[in-house]
Formats: structure tokens, C-alpha cells, sequence
């Protein structure tokens, strides 16, 4: 073919991250057939939508059946019912938002993704390390791109201090994937007044917020000035189990303008000719989700998955291994133990225990060392998963 393809690919990794893991481990299964691996790779929901959500949707099946209930296309930013909704949800926390600055969509990882066809070539400023989606996305758009810390030390909230960039584009996401460390008002607070003075825009990834415990944001719009620089982008699939149904929603602030364009009219223009919505159906399962009931529902789900990060942080403390994570979140990031790599850990619970979990190097170069576990199996497997687990630690 005598095509120009887009060069920015040439220099992504071979695979995205979990598709790399599935790989491995379908050729593991492959040759040993026997075996009984047990997954706490890639952050999957194992436990079924809630009665709220269910009932919902089989009464909006109905309503499709129905001549004059039936509904064709969905309006791309969603309905007004779900919009709303998501506006009341956002009261929960204090923080006032537009019906009109929620642009709902099918999923978390396409807004990030989405997101980075609106701006022009600024800098990217990207924790290391982080979901690897803003990052390839990044990569594909050729942008230049800047690693903010997250270590240790620094208690993987990595602050703006010693940042020189102006007008970036900074991705946050709290509670974190992978670390699971939580930013406070104050963190968050340093974020926005730094943005703000610098003239940047954050990407606030606020996917996993109905695991805090505790008093931390839930949103960066609890947080003063969030409004004239940030947009957030969040989901159903971790709060009340939609990865399968797909559901998630971004928020685009009235007052953000740059170029003299408001960057929600920009969001809108570039949503309506390139999406045509969620259909009705799961948009009325998504409502039902965050009604005071459904809400409390998807927080028993929640609490479900804590008892998983609880029984796999205690089995760590018994071994003396440091982690974080697993109290706001529903991931335990662990450092590999006796120096390991994180690759090399990863093939050792693959072939010796057959348990999958993510290694901390796919999320970026301060991942290294350090492993991801998911809690998001069952009571059982996790229970499987960290008696094997404690034969090799
Ligand atoms: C993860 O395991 O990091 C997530 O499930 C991936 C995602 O939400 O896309």
C-alpha cells in the first residue's frame, strides 16, 4: 500500500498491557491444560449488577418492545434523566455541576483516550506510574511527554513542586491504579492552584471513588478552582459492576476556555459527530445505579471487594511484605519479594502457583519492582490465590 500511517504508533509497546498478560496466560493454558490458574490480573468486576440495576433495565427492555416506548438512537451526551442523576450524585459530595457538563459515554478508558483529540501539541505531564491508557494514548498523538514521580518516598502522591512546564495537560487519578494512594483536599488543592497558575489543564480520573474511606475527595470539583481547570472523567463499571455493560461519564466545566473556545462546546462538537450514545437501556440501568438505593447497593458491592483487599493485605503483613492500597481502593500494590522484577514475578506466580496479577513495570519504569493484585475476584479465588501465594512469599 502506498499510505502514510500515523508514525506515533511506532513507538507504543508491542501490546497494551493487559492484552500482553491475557496473552501469557492463554499460553500458559494452553500448555499446561490441567492447571487451575486463578486471576487477580487486570481489574475486572466478578460480581453481578445490582436488583436496582437489573430491575431497571429489563423495565426499559420492555419499554423497547412497546411501540410507543421504543427509541431509536441515543442522544450522544446522554440522557437528561442520566445527566441528572449524575448531577445529584455529584451533590452527594458538595460539589455543584451542570446538567449540561455531563457528556455521558461508554467508557472511562475511551474519554482518556478520546480526550487527547481536542488539544493541540502541549506538554503531557503523566505520574509514573499510572494506567497505561493516558500515557499510549499520548504516545499515539505524538505528544511530548513528562513523568511526575510516584514513589515510595513520596507516598505515591507525587506533588507540582519543581514542575517547570506551563500549559500541560496532567493526568491525576485518585483513589490511584495502580498504588491505590488517595490524594487529600490538600494534595488535590496543590494540583489545582498549580494548574491554575500555570495555565494547564488536569485530566482528573476519579474511577474508583466509591472505594474511599475516609475523608478524601471524591472529585476535584470538592476543591476550589477545579472548575476553571480540570475536567473529570468517571464510570459505572468499578462502582456498581458495568464493565461488561459499559457506562461511564466526563465532566467538562462551562468556565474552561482556551483559544478563546469553550472546551465543552469542543467536547460536544467532537462527541456528537463521533458517538452515538449509550443505549437507553443501560443509561436507565446507570440511573437506577446511583439512586439512593441503587447507590447503597453498589457500595455493598464495594464492601464485598474490600473483605478480598482485606484478606490478601493481611496475608502480606503476616509475610512482612510492603504494600499499599486496598483501603481506598480496590487494588494492593505489593513490592516483589527477594528484589524480584516485576516480569519475573509475574512468570514465578504464573508457573509455580498459577496466580495472575499484574506486574508493577507495565505501568511505568517506577512500577518496577512492584506488583498489582486485583480484589476484584471472588471470596474464593481470592482465598485460593493467597494460600498459594503464601507458599512462595
Ligand atoms: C485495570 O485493571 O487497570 C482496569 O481494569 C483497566 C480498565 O479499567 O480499563
Amino acid at each position: 500500500m502506498n499510505i502514510k500511517i500515523n508514525e506515533n504508533y511506532k513507538n507504543l509497546g508491542k501490546n497494551y498491557l493487559f492484552a500482553e498478560i491475557a496473552n501469557r496466560v492463554k499460553k500458559y493454558t494452553s500448555e499446561h491444560p490441567d492447571k487451575k490458574i486463578v486471576r487477580l490480573g487486570i481489574g475486572d468486576v466478578t460480581l453481578p449488577l445490582t436488583k436496582s440495576v437489573t430491575e431497571a433495565m429489563t423495565k426499559a427492555v420492555e419499554e423497547m418492545g412497546v411501540k410507543e416506548t421504543f427509541r431509536g438512537y441515543a442522544l450522544e451526551n446522554g440522557y437528561d434523566f442520566l445527566r441528572s442523576a449524575i448531577t445529584k450524585h455529584y451533590a452527594r459530595f458538595g460539589a455543584a455541576i451542570a446538567d449540561d457538563e455531563v457528556f455521558v459515554s461508554d467508557g472511562a478508558k475511551c474519554d482518556a483516550g478520546n480526550l487527547t483529540e481536542i488539544f493541540g501539541d502541549n506538554p503531557v505531564l503523566i505520574s509514573d506510574p499510572v494506567y497505561p491508557v493516558y500515557l499510549d494514548s499520548n504516545i499515539m498523538a505524538g505528544r511530548k511527554i513528562s513523568f511526575i514521580a510516584a514513589t515510595e518516598e513520596n507516598g505515591f502522591l507525587p506533588t507540582p513542586e519543581g514542575i517547570k512546564e506551563t500549559g500541560a495537560i496532567i493526568y491525576l487519578c485518585s483513589p490511584n491504579n495502580p498504588t491505590g494512594a488517595v490524594y487529600d483536599r490538600r494534595g488535590l488543592k496543590e494540583w489545582v492552584d498549580f494548574a491554575l497558575t500555570s495555565g494547564s489543564l488536569i485530566v482528573f480520573d476519579s474511577a474508583y471513588e466509591a472505594y474511599i474511606h475516609g475523608d478524601y475527595p471524591h472529585t476535584i470539583f470538592e476543591i476550589d478552582g477545579a472548575r476553571e481547570c480540570a475536567v473529570e472523567i468517571c464510570s459505572f463499571s468499578k462502582t456498581a459492576g458495568f464493565t461488561g455493560t459499559r457506562c461511564s461519564w466526563t465532566i467538562v466545566p462551562k468556565e474552561l476556555k482556551a483559544g478563546g473556545v469553550s472546551i465543552n462546546d469542543m467536547w460536544r462538537r467532537r462527541q456528537t459527530t463521533k458517538f452515538n450514545g449509550v443505549p437507553y437501556i443501560v443509561q436507565r440501568g446507570a440511573e437506577a445505579a446511583i439512586s439512593d438505593k441503587g447507590y447503597a447497593e453498589c457500595l455493598e458491592l464495594v464492601d464485598f471487594y474490600m473483605g478480598n483487599a482485606a484478606v490478601i493485605s493481611n496475608a502480606l503483613k503476616e509475610k512482612g511484605i510492603f504494600f499499599t492500597g486496598g483501603t481506598s481502593s480496590p487494588y494492593i500494590w505489593m513490592r516483589c519479594p527477594n528484589g524480584q522484577s516485576s516480569w519475573d514475578f509475574f512468570d514465578t506466580l504464573l508457573n509455580e502457583i498459577q496466580v495472575v496479577g499484574t506486574p508493577g513495570a507495565g505501568f511505568g519504569k517506577n512500577g518496577e519492582g512492584y506488583f498489582r493484585l486485583t480484589s476484584f475476584g471472588s471470596r474464593e479465588d481470592t482465598v485460593e490465590a493467597v494460600e498459594r501465594l503464601k507458599t512462595i512469599l
